[in-house]
C-alpha cells in the first residue's frame, strides 16, 4: 500500500473564484479544521493576488502546524518572493508554482512559445527552490496539451528540483477513462518522474471531477487536489470528501492509505458551508442533509432489518451520528452537552452555561430542537464575535409595500436606537442599521432559508455585502423570527467590515 496525500486548496481554488473574501480569522478557523481532519497539505492562498491573501497566507503559516502549508504563485519571480515571505515561518513550507502548457493557453493567453514557457517553467522552480525544498508545479490545462510537449515540460521541472508535478484538468473536460490515461501516460513516459509525486487536480464542468479523480489514482497518481464540498470556481473542483470515502469503501480497488479522519468530515463541511455561505445541496453525497436519509417504505423497511442493504456508508463513520433521542425545553443541560459531544461540539465548562440558556431560548420558541438547529446554534456562537450587537428590532407595516423599522443595537458597548423606512420589512431593517452603524457597504445576496422541520423552524438568513473594493463579505443569523434572523445576519456582516479585519485593512 503507498500514501495518498491529500491536498486542499477550499482557501485558495474554493475561495478565490467565488469572489468571496474570507477574513483572516475565518481562514484560520478552517484551516485548524482542515489539519483536525487529517489533510496533509493546505493550499491557503494566492499571496500576490492582494494584501489581504499575503496576510492570510502568513497567518496560517505561523499558526497552523500540523500540515503542509502550501502558497500559489504564477511562473513570476515577484510573486515567488511574495509567497515565500508569507511562508517563511511555516513549519513545512511548499511553494506550489507553475504555467499553462495547453496550445491553447499558450497562444492566446501568454503569447509565449513552447520554448518560452519551458524557460519559465524551469525559471519558476529554481528561483522556488532558493526559498523552500518542497516545489510543486502545477502544468495548467494539462489535459488539453500535447502529450509529448507536457513530457518535456516535466522532466525539466523535476530536473530543476520540483518534487510534485501536477497535472490538472483546469476546464473540467476529461472523462474518467481518459484522464486515467493521462495520468498513466506521465507515469510511463516522464524518465525522472520517480523523484517527485504525481499530483491531480480535477473541476467539475461535466460533473465528472470525483470520477476522474479516482481514475487518477487508479493510474498511479500519489497527490489528490480538491475542496471541501467541491467548492470552486464555475461548477467547482473534485469533492475531497466523495473521493475520500469512495477509496474508503472501496479500498481493494485502489490499494492506498490516507491520513484523513472521516469522522471530521460532516463538522468540516458544515464550517466552510457557514463561513463561505456557500449551502451544501441536500441530495450532496456524503456532506448533504439527505445523504443517509431513507424515505421510501421498501427502503425503510430493508434498513430496518439489515442496515447494508440500502447503506454504504454508516453515517457515524463521517461524523454524522445516528439520532436516538429528541431534545426539547424538558431538556437538561447533560442531555444537551452528550448530543453536542455526539455531534462533535466539544463545550469548555465555563461556555456550557451560555450555549444552554441559548439553547432553552431556542427550546421555548420550538417544541423539538433537531440537530440542524444545534449544528445553527452552534455555528452562530462561533461566528458571532460581533462587536456590534442586535438588542432590539420592531417593524411596522401597513399593509402597503412601505414599512418602518426600529432598530436598537449596541456599538462598541453604547447602546443607540434609530429607525428607517423601507421597500418591505427586510429593507427598512437593512436601511436602520445603515443609519446607526454609518457603513456604506452594497447589498448584494440575501437569502433565508428555514433550518429542520415545521412552521416553528429556525430561520437562518445568509447576506452578502460588499464594502469598497474589498470582495464579499459573508453575514449570518439565525431566529425563528425571520426578521430578526435578517437583521442579525445584516449586523454580523457590518461588524465584521468595522471590525476592521477584512483583509487589506488589517490583520485581525
Ligand atoms: O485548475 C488549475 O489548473 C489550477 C492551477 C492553478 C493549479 O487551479
Ligand atoms: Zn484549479
Amino acid at each position: 500500500m503507498s500514501r495518498l496525500y491529500v491536498f486542499d486548496t477550499t482557501l485558495r481554488d474554493g475561495e478565490q473564484s467565488l469572489g468571496i473574501t474570507l477574513n483572516v480569522v475565518e481562514k484560520l478557523e478552517i484551516a485548524h479544521q482542515l489539519v483536525k481532519m487529517g489533510i496533509d497539505v493546505i493550499e491557503a492562498g494566492f499571496p500576490a493576488s492582494s494584501p489581504g491573501d499575503l496576510e492570510s497566507v502568513r497567518r496560517i503559516a505561523r499558526e497552523v502546524k500540523g500540515a503542509v502549508i502550501c502558497g500559489l504563485t504564477r511562473a513570476v519571480e515577484q510573486d515567488i518572493d511574495i509567497c515565500a515571505e508569507a511562508l517563511r515561518d511555516a513549519e513545512q513550507p511548499r511553494i506550489h508554482t507553475g504555467i499553462a502548457v495547453s496550445p491553447m493557453h499558450m497562444e492566446r493567453k501568454l503569447g509565449m512559445t513552447p520554448d518560452q514557457v519551458i524557460e519559465a517553467a524551469v525559471a519558476a522552480v529554481k528561483h522556488s527552490k532558493r526559498y523552500v525544498s518542497d516545489v510543486e508545479f502545477y502544468a495548467e490545462d494539462s489535459f488539453r496539451s500535447d502529450r509529448r510537449f507536457l513530457v518535456q515540460v516535466l522532466e525539466k521541472v523535476i530536473d530543476a528540483g520540483a518534487t510534485v508535478i501536477n497535472i490538472p484538468d483546469t476546464v473540467g473536460y476529461a472523462t474518467p477513462w481518459e484522464y486515467g490515461d493521462l495520468i498513466s501516460y506521465v507515469i510511463n513516459n516522464v524518465r525522472n518522474v520517480d523523484r517527485a509525486v504525481v499530483s491531480i487536480h480535477c473541476h467539475n464542468d461535466l460533473g465528472m471531477a470525483t470520477a476522474n479523480s479516482l481514475a487518477g489514482i487508479k493510474a498511479g497518481a500519489r497527490q489528490l487536489e480538491g475542496t471541501i464540498n467541491g467548492i470552486g470556481e464555475r461548477a467547482g473542483n473534485t469533492s475531497l470528501e466523495e473521493v475520500i470515502m469512495a477509496i474508503y469503501t472501496q479500498k481493494g480497488l485502489y490499494n492506498v492509505d490516507l491520513g484523513i479522519k472521516t469522522r471530521e468530515i460532516a463538522a468540516t463541511s458544515r464550517m466552510v458551508s457557514r463561513i463561505t455561505g456557500v449551502p451544501v445541496p441536500q441530495h450532496k453525497a456524503i456532506v448533504g442533509s439527505n445523504a443517509f436519509m431513507h424515505a421510501s417504505g421498501i427502503h425503510q423497511d430493508g434498513v430496518l432489518k439489515e442496515k447494508s442493504t440500502y447503506e454504504i456508508i454508516d453515517p457515524e463513520v463521517v461524523g454524522v451520528p445516528r439520532n436516538s433521542i429528541v431534545l426539547s425545553a424538558r431538556s437538561g443541560r447533560h442531555a444537551l452537552k452528550h448530543r453536542l459531544e455526539e455531534l462533535g461540539y466539544q463545550v469548555e465548562p465555563d461556555r456550557m452555561d451560555k450555549v444552554y440558556s441559548s439553547f432553552l431560548q431556542l427550546a421555548d420558541q420550538k417544541r423539538e430542537v433537531f440537530d440542524d438547529d444545534l449544528h445553527a446554534l452552534m455555528g452562530y456562537a462561533a461566528a458571532n464575535g460581533s462587536t456590534i450587537k442586535l438588542i432590539n428590532v420592531s417593524v411596522a407595516t401597513n399593509g402597503s409595500k412601505t414599512a418602518t423599522a426600529t432598530l436598537t443595537l449596541e456599538i462598541g458597548g453604547e447602546t443607540v436606537t434609530d429607525a428607517a423606512c423601507g421597500n418591505g420589512p427586510v429593507d427598512a431593517v437593512f436601511k436602520a442599521i445603515d443609519r446607526l452603524v454609518g457603513s456604506e457597504v452594497q447589498l448584494v445576496d440575501y437569502s433565508l432559508k428555514s433550518i429542520s422541520q415545521g412552521s416553528e423552524a429556525l430561520g437562518d438568513a445568509t447576506v452578502k455585502v460588499r464594502a469598497g473594493d474589498k470582495g464579499l463579505i459573508i453575514g449570518r443569523g439565525i431566529s425563528t423570527d425571520v426578521i430578526e434572523a435578517s437583521a442579525k445576519a445584516y449586523v454580523n456582516a457590518c461588524s465584521k467590515i468595522r471590525n476592521g479585519s477584512l483583509p487589506g485593512i488589517a490583520g485581525a
